[in-house]
Order: C-alpha cells, then sequence, then structure tokens
C-alpha cells in the first residue's frame, strides 16, 4: 500500500511496442492531470528511468496520440535493470524526481522490473502491453486486436496469390513464446494448419500426409499459420516442397504485425487500463497488475500475476481443429 498521499506519477512503456500504448500514455495522462497529479513522461522505459530522460507530461503533450501506432515516449529492453544495482537506482532516480507513483505499460517482464522498484517503496501499477496476449492474469492486452487484424489481413493477401499459383504457404506470425496469434489467425483466416508452441507434436510427416490429402481433394492452397514459437518457416517450406512436389512459400511477418494505427478495442481497453492505474495509486494501491477478466477491468498483486500460468483453451482448440478442411473424426 502506498504509505504517503500521492502528488507526482510517471509513466513509461517498456519492452516491446504494441499499438494501444498512446491511448494507454494519453489515459494516464489527462486522468492524472484531472485528478490534480503533475504527470512525468519517461522515455525509453527503464533505460530512460536510469538516464533520467523525464519529462514533464501536459494534457497537450498527448494531443493526436490516441490514434497513433508506436509508443510517443519510445521504449526499450534494459539489462541493467535486471540487476540489484540498476533496480536501487531506478527508485532512487523516481525519488529524486518526486515520482510517488509509477504506472509501466509492457509485458510480464516490465511487470517484474515493476514488481523489483515496489519492493524498493516505490508505488508501482502495470499496464499489460503486449501483442502477444500471454500476460496470465489478463484476457486482453494491449496490441493484441490490432496486431490480430493487421496479421490476418496480411495472411488474406497471401492467400489470394497462394491460391493463384496452387500453393502450399507458410505464414510466419509473431508471439514470442506463445502461440495465441497464431491460433486467432488461423481461426480467422481458416488456415489448414496452425503450429502452436502449446500445440505442435512436430510430427511433420502428418502435415505432408495432410497437404498432400488436401490436394486430392481439390484445394488449390494450402494455409498453414505458424507461430514465431516454432519458426523456421524457410526450412519447413523446403522440405515440404521437396516431400509433396508441391510449390511452397514461406512469408515471415514480422514487425509490421507490431505497427499501425490502434483498433477501436484497443484504444478503448488501453484508455480504460490508463485511467485504473492512476485511480488504483490514488487508492493508496502499490505493485498491482491492472487485467480485464470475464469483462470487467480488475487488478491483480504483481507477485500473484507474475506466478499465474496461462495455457490455450482447450474448446478453443478443439473447435478450431473440427474447422478444418481436412479434419477426420477423432483425428
Ligand atoms: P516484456 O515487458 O514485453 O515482457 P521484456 O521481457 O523484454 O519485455 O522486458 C522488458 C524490460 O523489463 C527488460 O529489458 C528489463 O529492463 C525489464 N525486466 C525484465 N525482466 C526483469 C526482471 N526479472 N527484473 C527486473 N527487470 C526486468
Ligand atoms: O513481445 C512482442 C514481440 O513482438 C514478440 O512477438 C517478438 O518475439 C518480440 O517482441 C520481437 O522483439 P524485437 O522487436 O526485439 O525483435
Amino acid at each position: 500500500m502506498a504509505e504517503k498521499e500521492i502528488k507526482t506519477i510517471g509513466v513509461l512503456t517498456s519492452g516491446g511496442d504494441a499499438p494501444g500504448m498512446n491511448a494507454a500514455i494519453r489515459a494516464v495522462v489527462r486522468r492524472g492531470l484531472s485528478k490534480g497529479l503533475n504527470v512525468k513522461g519517461i522515455y525509453k522505459g527503464y533505460a530512460g528511468l536510469l538516464n533520467e530522460e523525464i519529462v514533464d507530461m501536459t494534457a497537450k503533450d498527448v494531443s493526436d496520440t490516441i490514434e497513433r501506432g508506436g509508443t510517443i515516449l519510445y521504449t526499450a529492453r534494459c539489462a541493467e535493470f535486471r540487476t540489484e544495482d540498476g533496480q536501487r537506482q531506478g527508485a532512487e532516480v523516481c525519488r529524486k524526481h518526486g515520482i510517488d507513483g509509477l504506472v509501466v505499460i509492457g509485458g510480464d517482464g516490465s511487470f517484474a522490473g515493476a514488481q523489483k522498484l515496489a519492493n524498493l517503496g516505490v508505488n508501482t501499477i502495470g499496464v499489460p502491453g503486449t501483442i502477444d496476449l500471454d500476460i496470465a492474469c489478463t484476457e486482453y492486452t494491449i496490441g493484441f486486436d490490432t496486431a490480430v487484424n493487421t496479421a490476418m489481413d496480411a495472411i488474406d493477401k497471401v492467400r489470394d496469390t497462394s491460391t493463384s499459383h496452387e500453393r502450399c504457404s507458410i505464414i510466419e506470425v509473431m508471439g514470442r513464446r506463445a502461440g495465441y496469434l497464431a491460433l486467432w489467425c488461423g481461426i480467422a483466416n481458416g488456415a489448414e494448419d496452425i503450429l502452436i508452441p502449446e500445440k505442435y507434436d512436430y510430427d511433420e510427416q502428418r502435415l505432408i500426409n495432410n497437404i498432400i490429402d488436401s490436394r486430392k481433394k481439390g484445394k488449390k492452397h494450402h494455409i498453414i499459420v505458424n507461430a514465431e514459437g516454432i519458426g523456421h518457416s524457410e526450412a519447413m517450406a523446403k522440405r515440404i516442397e521437396a516431400a509433396t512436389g508441391i510449390e511452397t512459400r514461406a512469408t515471415i511477418l514480422g514487425h509490421m504485425q507490431r505497427g499501425g494505427s490502434p483498433t477501436c478495442k484497443d484504444r478503448v481497453y488501453a484508455s480504460m487500463m490508463g485511467a485504473m492505474a492512476v485511480d488504483l495509486l490514488l487508492e493508496g494501491k502499490s505493485c498491482r497488475v491492472v487485467g480485464y477478466r470475464h469483462g470487467a477491468f480488475v487488478d491483480f498483486d504483481i507477485n500473484e500475476a507474475l506466478a499465474m500460468q496461462k495455457s490455450v483453451d482447450e474448446y478453443q482448440w478443439e473447435v478450431c481443429n473440427s474447422l478444418s478442411h481436412n479434419y477426420k473424426k477423432n483425428n
């Protein structure tokens, strides 16, 4: 719990950027100002904190940002902040700049950093920002909705050319070690096969048989959505082409999935979460993370949030497989 009245708060974005982060920053700034707080923006995540790249934020500083991808505060990965010395220095910088409360927008790694700062007496609230949807305590993370729609549009385009050339296409989507982006795209794009680290058994012969079966049934294309956590799409394409005789191409969507104007959902949910982070600080809370569960915005202790495990929904996975062209009962 926060021990003294909060007068000044800081906000930073950390780890991979995600569309909607600007909406969250804007909400922190404007909600904070509307409650009579001073708000400071910290550039480049924990790296900027250590380098004291800290500026006062006004309502105007976040004008014309809600529709913009990326993060106006920039972001970074900072190895130094993983060390105890780095964390102590970070807490010192917060004290020096009068920052009584800090909102950290990022993923699990960034939350681990926020947890360390909270242990050193800085009131911190985490806001989940990552396109990977891999934060266990929340059903929603800022950026996933935009990224999954961007990837879906790109896969539709690959599908057009794949059909024209009667090819097999492997499309690799981001997600780090998690398969949520691949799973959602696989369903939304009607992929013939979806490879995700949580489920793939690395039985490539089965995949090859699927492609051959599907061609026999008259399918003009065979779309395989492959998660980054499995990777090796180029090599897989070569092996599949050699085994099936069907021209196979790999497309790695890469960082384009992280950019672009956020969807309505990302703008609205990010705004709610940013505002809630400020409200939690004002309620005297610290070491919490904002989440979205069962239709409501909620908060959890960061320690508990980081200890939670997330897994692919079995029913979603089973349904998704049954919708594939090649599905055989009990296969
Ligand atoms: P994400 O926040 O998207 O999971 P990272 O895992 O890259 O991204 O973490 C972002 C930053 O958070 C790291 O570069 C580091 O500065 C900080 N961080 C990550 N893990 C820890 C940790 N265990 N302790 C302290 N800081 C950490
Ligand atoms: O966490 C977001 C993410 O885009 C992951 O999907 C991906 O594995 C990683 O970041 C890529 O990081 P970088 O921008 O450092 O290449």
